[in-house]
């Protein structure tokens, strides 16, 4: 007996290794954690149980049998994070540089269905030289068995994937179809094609980081949900995230302990400037409405016009979706209509309340925007926003204008709550053009045109920039002063907490891709 544990205790400790210990030296060396030591990291201390740490791959072209490691190039396993079950898998790029074969994928399928089945989220810590060469094509329908599994968890349990080093090719489509996509800053890259296919396509000179690095997918293509400046603070960010979701689509939202005070917030009162041209900062609206410190912010480099994240609000999660007035004047356009549409739709899959604030002067012109498809791209968030159950309130804090303001989660599409700050314009256009059009006849035959565009903006402005056309029609519930939209948010989302709608019997509806 003692032979045999002594023989199990041997594979396991050399399991452990990976690829040895030079190999993980040479992790060390390039700033990254190895695979073990980021799912240690991860999980509770002693939460995590390996499953199939003995795994090897059954490849025996190129002299592959004589090559085999425990594991097979990726730890899977379950365990708990803040007290709450995930399963994880976390490629090791100690072992033929993470890349993925046939037997690598199955174990991460494994885990897949294990969560799938027990309702948990799925987190993976990419780090791979992508499909194992030596395999060839099993090594591309394991990584088609796992887009799949992908899409058959999508809305049903979360899925966050980060990447920790490279992520080319194919492998790319995981993470693509996962809910979440966090990247580290100068250590991990993400492309279809690599540098050199593209030198040699296009002609291009451009190295992996700015071609795919965490910066470029941050501010430029939106793949990158959130960046951290190494591996500890990317799984700081993943632990974050987790708190705010449930466990899946059949749960609500964790609820952290919390204790209401004085809920009255002054700093509201002198957001809004006096000129409603002038910008300024709806970050400021949010951090005066929500508990303190509690604002995760998604794709805060993205299409900054508009801003979404997690909060909490009473100790609840919720999900903030809001027109930024400090750019692009808080206009939509297609990054930011595709940006919010995406986290909404997270948001109502998984049962987490929406907050819509709202500054929004239409949606951005010219040609750029229009051969791009601002019709379809502005037509998804329009969708996201109508097709969401989940309990849904609006502030809205200065403009509302035009189809904006019927995208912006009107009470028309849905929503449950709908509040307007006595600072609102709830109108078609704003008043200088809206005058420029229907008083065009009356100021060009003026003695002084531009006086009596002036009076007529004003008469305009008077009459419909303001938010109580608006309330009285009911399509604004109440309009509140600033001080108080915690307090009244906080009793709308509570008196919405066991809110349910029964939807007709379809397959899916066909949201504008
Ligand atoms: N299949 C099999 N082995 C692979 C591999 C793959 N796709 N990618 C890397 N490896 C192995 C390397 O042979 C090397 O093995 P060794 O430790 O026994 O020498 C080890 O992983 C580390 O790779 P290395 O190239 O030394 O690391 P690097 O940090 O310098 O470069 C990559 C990393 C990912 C950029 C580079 O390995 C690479 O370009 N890999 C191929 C990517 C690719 O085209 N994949 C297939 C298409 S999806």
């Amino acid at each position: 007996m003692e032979k045999k544990i002594k023989e199990l205790q041997d594979k396991l400790a050399e399991a452990k290794l990976g690829g040895g210990i030079k190999r993980i030296e040479t992790q060390h060396a390039k700033k990254k954690l190895t695979a073990r030591e980021r799912v240690n990291y991860l999980m509770d201390e002693g939460s995590f149980e390996e499953i199939d740490a003995l795994v090897t791959h059954r490849t025996t072209d190129f002299g592959m049998e004589n090559e085999q490691y425990y594991g097979d190039g990726v730890i899977t396993g379950y365990g708990t994070v803040n007290g709450r079950l995930v399963f994880v898998f976390a490629q090791d790029f100690t072992v033929f540089g993470g890349a993925l074969s046939e037997t690598h994928a199955e174990k991460i399928c494994k885990v897949m269905d294990m969560a799938l089945k027990n309702g948990a989220p799925m987190i993976g810590l990419n780090d791979s030289g992508g499909a194992r060469i030596q395999e060839g094509v099993r090594s591309l329908g394991g990584y088609a068995d796992i887009f799949f599994r992908n899409v058959k968890s999508s809305g049903i349990i979360p899925q966050i994937s980060a990447i920790m080093g490279p992520c080319a090719g194919g492998a790319v489509y995981s993470p693509a179809m996962t809910d979440f996509t966090m990247m580290v800053e100068n250590t991990s890259y993400m492309f279809v094609t690599g540098p050199n296919v593209v030198k040699t396509v296009t002609n291009e000179t451009v190295t992996s980081e700015e071609l795919g690095g965490a910066s470029t997918h941050s501010t430029k293509s939106g793949v990158a949900h959130t960046t951290s400046a190494n591996d500890v603070e990317c799984l700081e960010d993943v632990k974050k995230l987790l708190s705010y979701l449930p466990q899946s689509n059949k749960e609500k939202t964790p609820k952290v302990p919390y204790e209401l005070k004085d809920e009255i917030r002054e700093q509201l009162m002198s957001i809004i400037p006096d000129n409603p041209n002038k910008p300024y900062d709806m970050h400021e609206v949010i951090q005066g409405i929500i508990d303190e410190e509690s604002f995760f912010e998604i794709h805060k480099d993205y299409a900054e016009n508009i801003i979404v994240g997690f909060a909490r609000l009473g100790g609840r999660s919720i999900g903030i979706v809001a027109n930024q007035p400090l750019y692009l004047a808080g206009v939509l356009d297609v990054n930011s209509s595709v940006k919010a549409a995406r986290f909404t739709r997270f948001c109502d899959c998984f049962n987490i309340p929406l907050l819509v604030l709202v500054d929004v002067p239409g949606f951005l012109p010219g040609t750029d925007q229009e051969w791009t498809g601002i019709i379809r791209h502005g037509a998804k968030l329009l969708y996201a926003l109508s097709e969401a159950t989940v309990p849904r309130v609006t502030v809205i804090t200065r403009k509302a204008y035009g189809g904006a303001y019927d995208v912006m989660n009107s009470k028309h599409i849905g929503a449950d709550m709908n509040f307007a700050w006595p600072t609102a314009e709830i109108a078609v256009m704003g008043a200088k053009g809206a005058s420029e059009i229907i008083f065009k006849k009356e100021i060009a035959e003026a003695e002084d045109p531009t006086a009596k565009l002036i009076e007529k903006e004003n008469e305009y402005a008077e009459k419909f920039a303001t938010p109580y056309r608006a309330a009285q029609r009911g399509f604004i519930d109440e309009v509140i002063v600033p001080n108080e939209t915690r307090k009244k948010l906080l009793k709308a989302f509570s008196m919405l907490e066991h809110k349910e709608v029964e939807l007709p019997k379809r397959k899916h509806g066909n949201i504008p891709l």
